[in-house]
């Protein structure tokens, strides 16, 4: 079934063969992958990037897995009909359930997110893991954990976390962190899902402990896999024309464009975050 956030008009995908910069769709249940995005125009503003947040059937973090496996494929999809030169599932959710199943079936690089459990056993004996139940479960996230024996991690499955903090941001006010996370006395906290990573400095204060998100990590990939080059041969860039509301501009060089229906929602929560 297509999506009906993701319809386009002909008109807009006819604009998309104008541009000429390598394109990296980003995608997320909602609003989390936001994190991601930030993180990669950071480290690489010379992408453009499509933001796919599929917010109105967020949260995904307890949705059956077969159920998570067709949106992200649809969301894949779009990115495809847009000429992505790569895909980035900016949500650890949609990694665990799909990510192995959609690199067999699409044609450019499609990474994941990791949690960055390596970096916090490097420095710290213990971490906590916050995440959501179909990640919690999930054979990838305990195959990781298990590469590092020395570190004693405990995995939290939080059921309604990134519904509040989805919640919470799109109606501009302050998540209740509290009704959520579990008493913890670990070391430093792991963050295992890309929601929670916009509010990491009230998770910190919250446990008063380091904190770590993968984000950085996810846009340092990126940039490895697709060689660091800005424009390439045959590449496509930017359909949505400048008067349009899901259009953020250009300013330091850097395009990004926000598709479906929520497009405004996660751009206006992009710029509130990301561009201060
Ligand atoms: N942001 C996502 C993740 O990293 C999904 C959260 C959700 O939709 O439940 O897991």
């Amino acid at each position: 079934m297509r999506q009906k956030n993701a319809n386009f008009s002909k008109k807009e995908d006819k604009k998309l063969s104008d541009g000429k910069k390598t394109i990296v769709g980003v995608f997320d249940s909602g609003v989390g992958g936001l994190s991601v995005l930030g993180a990669c125009v950071r480290l690489a503003p010379q992408f453009s990037y499509l933001y796919y947040g599929d917010n109105a059937r967020a949260p995904y973090g307890s949705r059956p897995a077969g159920e998570i496996v067709c949106f992200v494929r649809e969301a894949l999809q779009l990115f495809r009909e847009r000429g992505a030169a790569a895909a980035v599932l900016a949500c650890n959710t949609a990694t665990a359930v799909a990510v192995e199943r959609m690199r067999r079936e699409f044609p450019f690089p499609v990474l994941g997110v990791e949690p960055a459990v390596k970096q916090a056993a490097a420095r710290y004996g213990s971490a906590l893991v916050l995440c959501t139940p179909r990640t919690a479960e999930s054979e990838r996230l305990r195959r990781l954990i298990a590469r590092f024996p020395a570190c004693r991690f405990t995995v939290a499955p939080l059921e309604g976390l990134a519904a509040e903090i989805e919640r919470s941001l799109c109606e501009g006010k302050e998540p209740d962190l509290g009704a959520h996370l579990p008493p913890d006395r670990s070391a430093c906290v792991v963050l295992g899902c890309t929601h929670y990573a916009l509010v990491s400095d009230k998770i910190a204060a919250f446990y008063g402990v380091p904190v770590f998100d993968g984000a950085a990590g996810t846009a340092r990939r990126l940039l490895s896999v697709l060689g660091g080059f800005g424009e390439a041969e045959g590449s496509l860039g930017g359909y949505i024309n400048k008067s349009s509301p899901s259009f953020l501009g250009e300013s330091g060089g850097e395009q990004v464009f926000f598709l479906g229906e929520s497009a405004p929602l996660n751009e206006k929560i992009y710029k509130q975050m990301f561009k201060k």
